[in-house]
């Protein structure tokens, strides 16, 4: 299960200074989204701000824009970094989207959210609601069939498959592997909210950190502290430490690589005929 009350001040500093991979993907999803000056934009998931203040150069003064997320310590850092009288920034959730009217927003989007919202057909459908005729939703995920082949899993599984967490720890129970979507069925859910998809792609990011320690704690910090929750907690500690130690043993020469497999898609609701 998702646990929503793992965050404290710490992750979500922490989450702000390491989510550079979150925020390039979300540089080039807003691209995609072709993000105009006066749009009114709602950020799902905007965690401490940092994309929502690239939209609002984007959007300018005469455009809109809202970030909600449930957790309070990154709604309070987006709230502290605010210069902008036209930006809102609330505690929320993509699942209920009744404080908007419907058909009142041109842009919506998603950055390394949609894994974590529980209720995937009640959020596409309030987000097809509050979108006006030719408003574009566009999301970054992971590609749950692709999650084995990405660092993320395959180096934390290496260490979870041995004694002592063999036996002890259930692979398939990582928050995000319980919640994620395989990108078909991120097509077939788009499509069944009535989009139409107008993007769809995979990318391979690969970023080079300086210890093992940055990776878990950017793993720890970008999921609010649900990374080893599945863990015993007598062993978290010491999984903690020999997964660091797994990464530093795959040290190249400028650092250490992590790789993963973001998924690309922009949908669009077109207007009635
Ligand atoms: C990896 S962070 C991404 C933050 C930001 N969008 C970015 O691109 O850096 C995931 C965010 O999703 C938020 N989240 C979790 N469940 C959610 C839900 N049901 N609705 C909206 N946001 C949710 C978390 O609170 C967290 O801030």
């Amino acid at each position: 299960m998702v646990q929503l009350n793992l965050d404290n001040r710490s992750l979500a500093q922490t989450y702000d200074v390491l989510s550079d991979n979150q925020f390039e993907n979300g540089i080039k999803l807003i691209e995609l989204l072709d993000v105009k000056p006066g749009d009114s934009v709602l950020d799902i998931g905007c965690g401490t701000g940092r994309l929502g203040f690239h939209v609002l150069e984007k959007i300018g003064p005469t455009g809109r824009f809202v970030g909600i997320d449930p957790l309070q310590e990154r709604v309070r850092i987006a709230n502290e970094k605010n210069r902008h009288a036209n930006a809102l920034f609330g505690t929320g959730v993509g699942e209920d989207l009744s404080f908007l009217e419907s058909s009142s927003v041109d842009v919506v989007y998603l950055s390394a959210v949609f894994h974590w919202i529980i209720d995937k057909e009640a959020a596409l459908r309030d987000i097809f609601r509050i979108l006006k005729p030719d408003g574009r939703v566009g999301i970054t995920t992971g590609a749950k069939e692709l999650a084995h082949v990405a660092c993320f899993r395959k180096v934390t599984d290496r260490v979870l498959q041995r004694p002592p967490y063999n036996g002890a720890v259930n692979l398939d129970d990582y928050a995000t592997a319980r919640h994620g979507v395989t990108s078909t069925q991120l097509v077939q859910l788009l499509l069944g909210a009535g989009f139409s998809v107008q993007s769809f792609e995979i990318r391979k990011n690969t970023r080079k950190y300086q210890s093992g320690s940055d990776i878990v704690d950017f793993l720890e910090s970008s999921t609010f502290g649900n990374y080893l929750n599945h863990v015993p907690e007598k062993l978290r500690g010491r999984a903690r430490r020999d997964i660091e130690a797994e990464f530093e043993a795959t040290r190249g020469p400028d650092g250490i690589p992590f790789t993963g497999y973001t998924v690309f898609a922009v949908a669009e609701k077109l207007p009635e005929k």
